[in-house]
């Protein structure tokens, strides 16, 4: 399949806009330094907070780190859930949450079997899904934009 260019430098913190590539969503979200921050508080509460579950497949070697991405603040995902391939949808807003973990910066809620996955795309413990969200490869042409495959 043909790479996809995007450019990202109107991309705000807290927007994610979405691309496809190879015929699947790929997102592609700007965190807050608080979501940033957040995201190592969260590692006892998830299933492979360090993606060492088949690292080649789902998380590149450049994205094998805390924020699961190439630049702290931009993550880069492909929004299919690794249960049966729903797409999650969106949960932003922090809080406590009916049957989310509660005090989390948000992140995505799978609507078919209840996966939740942080805003790194990893995925809670004793949920369906197995594994994180998939970090697609891809590379920086410049500081803004981006090369999807
Ligand atoms: Fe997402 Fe089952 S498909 S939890």
């Amino acid at each position: 399949g043909a790479a996809v260019e995007v450019d990202i430098s109107a991309l705000k913190v807290g927007e994610k806009i979405t691309v496809e590539w190879r015929g699947k969503p790929v997102w592609i979200l700007k965190r807050s330094p608080e979501q940033i921050a957040e995201l190592p508080k969260l590692d006892g509460q998830l299933a492979d907070p360090l993606s060492k579950r088949h690292p080649d497949e789902f998380t590149p070697k450049y994205a094998q780190n805390e924020h699961r991405s190439i630049k702290p603040d931009v993550l880069v995902v492909v929004g299919i859930c690794t249960h049966l391939g729903c797409s999650p949808t969106d949960r932003f807003q922090a809080g406590p949450q009916p049957s989310l973990p509660n005090d989390w910066e948000g992140g995505f809620l799978c609507p078919c079997h209840g996966s939740t996955f942080d805003l790194a795309g990893r995925v809670f413990k004793n949920k369906p899904a197995p594994d994180n969200l998939p970090v697609p490869p891809h590379m920086y042409l410049s500081d803004t934009k981006l090369l999807i495959g």
